[in-house]
């Protein structure tokens, strides 16, 4: 099986820490999705797909990379993020998005992961951030589980 990791990490690069583990279990080839281009695409079996979550959802540069693939045929997909929150049903689903347009291009989605990433947005900075230190390394473990269990 041949894997491809799509990210872009912006905030704290917390995102790239997930990214590089997971790619590390996957022996993926780990792209940034500036460097990414549609046509490369082809030549994998599993691509993930992952970024800081920004505004309850996933980078907007990486959802527009998804808008501009084409349709795609027999091509698993994982996605993931960090976030300073956590995921709440209905009020901050931020996997849906994503999730929904890869779909819509005919990925099969076989896995979601999120965890926690630093965060230093607005009124966080005032105390220092939130999640100081994470992905820590429990964090990373669960990334690589997770990466495991796509195998
Ligand atoms: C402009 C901005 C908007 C953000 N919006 C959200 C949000 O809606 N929900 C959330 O949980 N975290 C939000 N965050 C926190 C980031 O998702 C978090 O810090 C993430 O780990 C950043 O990942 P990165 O360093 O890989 O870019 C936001 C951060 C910034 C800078």
């Amino acid at each position: 099986m041949k894997a491809l990791i799509i990210y872009i990490s912006v905030h704290h690069g917390n995102t790239e820490r997930v990214a590089k583990v997971i790619a590390n279990i996957l022996d993926a080839d780990l792209l940034q999705v500036e460097q990414a281009d549609a046509s490369m695409l082809e030549q994998y079996d599993l691509i993930g797909f992952g970024s800081g979550i920004y505004f309850g959802k996933h980078h907007k540069i990486l959802l527009d990379f998804a808008d501009r693939l084409p349709a795609l045929r027999n091509k698993k997909a994982f996605i993931f993020s960090t976030s300073g929150l956590r995921k709440i049903p209905f009020i901050h689903n931020f996997d849906k998005p994503l999730k929904g347009k890869l779909q819509r291009k005919g990925f099969e989605i076989i896995g979601e992961f999120s965890c926690r990433g630093f965060d230093t947005y607005r009124a966080t900075k005032l105390v220092g951030g939130i999640n100081s230190g994470r992905p820590n390394a429990k964090d990373l473990k669960q990334a690589e589980d997770f990466a495991r269990g796509l195998i």
